[in-house]
């Protein structure tokens, strides 16, 4: 009969399955002597032996305080407050993708900007899903008194804060965006195209980081609007699913809003196909139509963009004429879409269209075609110099800042913002809504810009350098100076 001889992996699995059972090693090298072996044996069965009293305290004590630190890490991490969003993922989120979004292999020096927006936005939603979604925890005091809330399109948010265009363009980051703060009471999101577009090559986002600005010329990459409605439409399958209502129900309902949170409120915004020609107004209409239909019962509020600096020819749509036909085609199908509650009509404008004239053009636009709301601005295409003031600017910011082409945000956009704030409140009066959008970075810019006549003010390029917890942290500074400075 042929011996049976213990395989090693058999050797291992009595080994660690049966930690006091002495089985003879098989030597893998004749020259190490068999003391050894059962040396270092004897000593692994002790660290085995779990029964014993002072074992069983001290497993005790280090099982607490792993399960501690885990409890306290998951809190800590997963809160938006937390100083490490701040200090410590932002600027490692930079260090990391400090590249040109053009792979090395390709004589680039690998992800940047771009990547990084997108492996933060996928971080949120990969944890929003398995359900540690960031949030912030504990007591929200800008909430309680009730002082921030502002009332829009007949729903009462909380507060007047707002994510503008650009963070979420392909409508896939939603529900974790909203879960992040409490404060952030509308999520615009888009821009998103009649049909899918790659937008222009890369890079294509570009950092100041000592002016905590971006230049960006994205040139409107979209999914296209058929893969952001079944993206919205899912949502809606989702929730209700899960109150067990119908589809239909939740499309009209009076007291749901398409963003499925309540007393919060999604904007979905459109804009036009490159390939679609400025001057064909029959086919801008069409792609900003097309737009509507398929996406207008999956929004609260449309927004119509006719100022990105990155689409050729866009702009000139801001043109009186134009844009009241456009605008005016875009409220009618507005009208017709399939959910009780119609999207309102809103439109974006850009900061370089500054003077007296173009405001009085554009109002007129919007008096004329019923636009309910007017987002001033977007990124601008000047170059001011004192983005460059600082003197730790780099030699890399001043290049990108003079050869780069594209739309400038951050702070360096507020006094304008404000100034088109004013100058559109007085011409539009009680007939639009006026938004705030370019260069926010605390409670007392929101303040300055509800001051001009803003009722909602939006932020983007902030949360960029300032981390997760940037509208939470806007939210407690205005309600401190309502408060009086308390
Ligand atoms: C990377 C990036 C992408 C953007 N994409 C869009 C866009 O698709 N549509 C749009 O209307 N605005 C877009 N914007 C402009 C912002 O929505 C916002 O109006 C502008 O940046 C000014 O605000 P901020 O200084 O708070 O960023 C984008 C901005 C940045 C930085």
């Amino acid at each position: 009969m042929p011996s049976i001889r213990p395989s090693p992996s058999a050797s291992l699995i009595t080994r660690i399955t049966c930690p006091s059972f002495r089985v003879p090693l098989i030597p893998t090298t004749g020259t190490l002597p068999h003391r050894s072996h059962t040396r270092t044996r004897s000593v692994s069965t002790k660290a085995y032996n779990l029964n014993r009293p002072g074992n069983k305290a001290r497993n005790g004590v280090v099982g607490g305080i792993i399960v501690g630190a885990i409890g306290f890490s998951y809190l800590y991490f997963t809160d938006t407050r937390s100083a490490i969003h701040r200090y410590q993922v932002v600027p490692l989120l930079r260090w990391l993708y400090s590249g040109d979004d053009i792979p090395t292999e390709a004589g680039g020096k690998g992800p940047g900007a771009e990547k990084a927006h997108e492996v933060g936005l996928k971080a949120l939603r990969v944890l929003y899903d398995l359900g540690f979604g960031l949030r912030e925890r504990g007591t929200h005091e800008y909430l309680e008194s009730g002082e921030l809330g502002v009332e829009l399109f007949g729903h009462n948010l909380k507060t007047p804060l707002a994510i503008s265009a650009g963070l979420d363009k392909h409508a896939e980051c939603i529900d974790p965006l909203f879960n992040i703060s409490p404060a952030i009471s509308l999520l615009e999101i888009g821009c998103i195209t009649p049909l899918p577009q790659d937008g222009n090559p890369k890079p294509r986002m570009f950092r100041l980081p000592t002016s905590n600005s971006i230049i960006n010329r994205y040139g409107f990459n979209s999914v296209g609007a058929d893969t952001a409605a079944v993206r919205l439409r899912s949502r809606v399958r989702r929730y209700a699913l899960k109150h067990g209502l119908t589809e239909r129900e939740v499309l009209d309902s009076t007291e749901i809003p398409a963003s499925l949170w309540p007393n919060r409120l999604l904007a979905v915004q459109i804009g036009k196909n490159k390939a679609t020609a400025e001057t064909d107004m029959e086919a801008v209409k069409r792609d900003y139509i097309t737009c509507v239909e398929k996406l207008g019962r999956y929004a609260d509020i449309l927004v119509v963009n006719v100022s990105s600096p990155n689409t050729p020819g866009l702009r000139s749509l801001q043109k009186r004429e134009s844009l009241q036909e456009l605008l005016t085609a875009v409220v009618l199908t507005a009208q017709k879409a399939d959910r009780k509650v119609k999207p309102k009509v809103v439109v974006k404008v850009s900061p370089d269209s500054d003077g007296v004239e173009d405001i009085k053009d554009v109002s007129a636009a919007i008096k004329f075609a019923g636009v309910t709301g007017v987002i001033v601005a977007n990124t601008t295409v000047k170059r001011p110099l004192n983005v460059l003031a600082s003197p730790q600017v780099s030699e890399e910011e001043k290049r990108v800042f003079h050869k780069e082409i594209g739309g400038l945000s951050g702070p360096i956009l507020l006094p304008k913002m404000l100034e088109l704030v004013e100058g559109y409140s007085k011409e539009l009066g009680e007939n639009a809504v006026v938004f705030a959008s370019g260069g926010i970075t605390s409670g007392q810019d929101v303040q300055e810009a509800r001051k001009r006549g803003a009722k909602i003010v939006m932020g983007y390029t902030g949360m960029v350098y300032d981390g997760v917890g940037f509208f939470g942290r806007i939210a407690g500074e205005i309600k401190r100076i309502v408060d009086g400075g308390k």
